[in-house]
């Protein structure tokens, strides 16, 4: 197995990181325009693996050559939210790097799949799989687990109870739009809604929609990246160990949850082969009105993009 980070930053170092310490893959391939910063942390990182005792190659480089038939390959390059921007004040920027990344790492590893988690997430996605040219189900968004890891680290804090505990439910777009369900949100089995009032849960499904904002205004230079790239390693981990895990991806959709040709966060089911299947669930006509909207927000940035 081996695996490339594509961006060499606090998302995709953090990443990297994470993937050689679960072992992963037998080679991490570090990838950054910046000479020396991938080659740097890629070192340092490989120089860990005796005290952490993982068996992981990390690699770091600025070509591609080396990226050589990889099986996954995780987007995380771009430039990342500073305090008063939007996601989509990123895409003009990211929407060419993520272009230029896609073409030169797929020309390396056209079998791999592709997961993406530069901003705005849902259009950069839609760039990875027109760039590539690849089928679906290998072309993902990393978004919805983290949306879900936020909003269950707030009902956690809210019950004082276990995170463990904690499922929640995340759907559509990663941003302003995104559609928590909190009757799909349990704590130990029990469904959110019986456990607190109604203006708590606005209260906490707000917190999680502002959940990347909250981190932008407290680090000033920059954006999330602890969770974020947590959340990217849980779907790989799904796809390498081919657990066949129910996640919320940004998955391209034809025609499911009544929504055509566009990236939106759904439960995936993720296995050896990227996306198994999309589950599809029942929703209320709110929510799915409030998922059509979400959509509608990706569908108009991917009008904007001239590819
Ligand atoms: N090729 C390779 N790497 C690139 C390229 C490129 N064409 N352009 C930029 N990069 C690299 C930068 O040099 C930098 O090291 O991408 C890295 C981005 O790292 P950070 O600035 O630390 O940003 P980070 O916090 O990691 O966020 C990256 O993920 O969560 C999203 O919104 C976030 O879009 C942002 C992305």
């Amino acid at each position: 197995m081996k695996i490339t980070v594509i961006g060499a930053g606090h998302v995709g170092a953090t990443a990297a990181q994470r993937i050689a310490e679960k072992e992963l893959a037998n080679e991490v391939v570090l990838v950054d325009v910046v000479e020396g910063l991938p080659q740097g942390k890629g070192l340092d990182m490989y120089e860990s693996a005796p005290i952490e005792g993982f068996d992981a190659k990390v690699i770091g480089t600025n070509s591609y050559e080396q990226t050589k038939n990889s099986d996954i390959i995780l987007i995380t390059a771009g430039i990342a939210r500073k305090p008063g921007m939007s996601r989509d004040d990123l895409q003009a920027t990211n929407a060419n790097i993520v272009k230029t990344v896609t073409e030169q790492s797929v020309a390396q590893s056209p079998r791999a799949i592709i997961i993406v988690v530069s901003n705005p997430l849902d259009v950069m996605t839609y760039v990875a799989k027109k760039v590539s040219g690849f089928e679906r189900h290998r072309v993902l968004g990393m978004a919805g687990v983290l949306d879900s890891a936020r909003f269950r680290t707030f009902i956690a804090m809210e019950l004082n109870v276990s995170v463990e505990d904690v499922t929640a439910f995340v759907l559509g777009g990663h941003g302003d739009s995104m559609v928590p369900l909190p009757r799909y949100s349990t704590v130990a089995g029990i469904p959110l809604p019986d456990l607190m009032d109604k203006a708590t849960i606005d209260r906490l499904v707000k917190r999680t929609r502002d959940g990347g904002i909250e981190i932008v205004n407290y680090l000033k230079t920059g954006s999330a990246y602890y969770a974020p790239s947590s959340a990217a390693v849980e779907m790989i981990e799904s796809i390498v160990r081919d657990k066949r895990r129910i996640l919320p991806c940004a998955a391209w959709l034809e025609g499911e949850y009544g929504l055509k040709d566009v990236y939106c966060g759904v439960p995936v089911k993720l296995s050896s082969r990227g996306m198994e299947e999309i589950i599809q669930i029942k929703l209320t006509p709110e929510e799915q009105a409030a998922l059509n909207k979400s959509a509608e927000d990706v569908r108009v940035n991917i009008a904007k993009l001239s590819l």
